[in-house]
């Protein structure tokens, strides 16, 4: 009988690393990275921290843009060393560099960077609070802390959706709305609070999945054929409930410290 685990976040990861070098994982794509960067006030003068880095796609976009110094930081090795490909490959390794670190324990000194940014990372976290804390630690004061998190947008959200999103993608612990989120900002001591929520219209463009996947296919069939967790994603993530999308999409926080 096949075993009904869950997706592990390992291998969620490691199709980012491996499909998704050319894409941001994050609602909203390049849309809500502006909106982030114009919200933390980034120009070339700022330190910038990129929490959950993965394959570098923002860093390597605000540093060529912005003319600024960014950092970013990831848990696996694997999103590192693809960020620093980017970062070559984007003539950017001058301004940008990245490290493994974990959100919740930051590598870092005290008021250190002008803003910390984080798109789709806090919400993955064990402890969010510790994560947001550090965060903060490592922001100087009168600098922003900017985050793109998954958020339910009308609630209460129907089960199905709630246990769809957790057995399918391994969503780990509760997905908050948008004031969810907004006590969080408050309860570490950042001010001036941003929140805005947004509906998406669809999860992913559906054509560019399958070219992606087909340019992966190798380590895609190795996945299917390996990993029941995977198998299960593929035949049933991809019939997403139709009521998702009323429910679901994404929250621009930020905060000054
Ligand atoms: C959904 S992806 C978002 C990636 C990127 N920020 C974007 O928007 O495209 C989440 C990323 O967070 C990383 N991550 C998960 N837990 C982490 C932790 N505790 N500390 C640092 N990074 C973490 C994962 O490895 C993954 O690259």
């Amino acid at each position: 009988m096949e075993n009904k685990k869950q997706l592990s976040p390992e291998v969620i990861y490691e199709l980012v690393a491996y499909v998704g070098f050319k894409k941001y994982f994050h609602l909203g794509g390049l849309k809500a990275t502006r909106e982030l960067i114009e919200l933390c006030h980034i120009d070339r003068d700022k330190y910038v921290l990129d929490i959950g880095c993965a394959t570098g796609k923002t860093a390597c976009y605000i540093a060529k843009g912005y003319g600024c110094r960014v950092v970013g930081v990831d848990i696996l090795e694997r999103m590192v060393n693809r960020a620093n490909e980017r970062a070559k490959k984007e003539s950017v390794e001058d301004r940008v560099s990245f490290r493994v670190a974990d959100a919740q324990d930051l590598p870092f000194e005290d008021n250190l960077f002008d803003v910390v940014i984080g798109e789709f990372i806090t919400g993955l976290l064990d402890d969010r609070q510790r994560g947001v804390n550090e965060y903060l630690r490592v922001t100087k004061l009168g600098g922003y802390v900017g985050l793109n998190e998954a958020t339910w947008i009308k609630t209460p959200p129907p089960m199905e959706l709630v246990e769809y999103l957790s057995s399918i993608y391994g969503v780990k612990g509760e997905i908050l709305a948008s004031d969810g989120w907004e006590e969080l900002l408050v309860g570490t001591g950042l001010r001036d609070i941003v929140v805005r929520a947004y509906k998406v219209t669809a999860l992913s463009n559906k054509r560019d999945d399958v070219i992606d996947l087909l340019r992966v296919w190798p380590r895609v069939l190795y996945l299917y054929i390996r990993n029941s967790a995977f198998r299960r994603f593929i035949k049933e993530g991809l019939s997403i409930p139709k009521n998702l999308l009323e429910y679901f999409g994404y929250g621009i926080y930020v905060g000054r410290k």
